[in-house]
């Protein structure tokens, strides 16, 4: 099946650098089935909590990528407790489809879980950015790229990071490189999704939360041409 723009988006991120690659929250698999074809070195790891999907996915990982057997494998797991730590190597996490919050959450448990690991995280959650990057600056990891990419008409961050230090890139906390932009169209993406995101918090503040800290930092965010 194709891949849609903000899959495919993250699957063309993914490159020979790791001997194994977590597509968690995995559902039917279809990242991780693009990863397959990829023909990379990595293992690819299909993870999601949902018994009845990994069943079917293990079957059709049977049925098309038989001669592959040893690259891939199911689990029916928590994304919180992933066995990493049994596999050796560099590792490639990848979260998307799901809140910011459950993916914070799910980095930290990592994170706690593996201290000595060398590992990469690319993020792609619906919602919270702003509690993820917190997180992700807390954790102290760096970054490796970002990108706003637009999928029927809604705006999703992408966000790659990773434990090694040697990256001299810092988080941000409303980002940096998704406000560059090259032509008009990403200019109108990346206009409509800072707009939105500000009204999203200016809607919040107006309630018992006080977010106006959030706001500013947002509205305090230049979109600049890369040329
Ligand atoms: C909307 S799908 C995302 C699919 C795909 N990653 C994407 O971005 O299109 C969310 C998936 O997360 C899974 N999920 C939710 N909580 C989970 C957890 N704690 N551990 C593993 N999988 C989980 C659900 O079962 C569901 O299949």
């Amino acid at each position: 099946m194709k891949l849609g723009k903000r899959l495919s988006q993250i699957s063309d991120l993914v490159n020979n650098d790791y001997a194994h690659i977590w597509d968690c929250c995995c559902d039917h698999g279809l990242l991780g089935a693009s990863l397959l074809d990829k023909d990379l070195n990595a293992k690819v790891h299909f993870v999601d909590i949902v018994p009845h999907l990994i069943n079917e996915l293990g079957e059709k990982l049977t049925q098309f990528y038989a001669h592959k057997k040893a690259q891939w494998q199911t689990y029916c797991q928590d994304v919180a407790t992933l066995p990493l730590s049994q596999y050796s190597g560099k590792h490639l996490v990848i979260i998307a489809g799901v809140g910011g919050d459950l993916c914070s959450a799910f980095v930290q448990n990592i994170m706690r879980q593996n201290p000595n690991l060398s590992i990469d995280f690319i993020l792609c959650p619906v919602h919270h950015l702003y509690t993820l990057r917190q997180t992700l600056q807390s954790l102290e990891l760096t970054l490796k790229n970002e990108l706003l990419v637009n999928e029927k008409k809604r705006s999703y961050e992408l966000i790659h990071v990773s434990t090694n230090k040697i990256n001299s890139g810092s988080v941000h906390a409303v980002g940096e490189r998704i406000w560059r932009y090259k032509d008009k169209q990403e200019y109108e993406i990346a206009r409509h999704y800072l707009n939105k995101t500000i009204s999203h918090y200016q809607r919040i503040n107006q309630g018992s939360d006080d977010v106006s800290d959030i706001i500013s930092a947002y509205k305090s965010v230049q979109l600049k041409s890369v040329e």
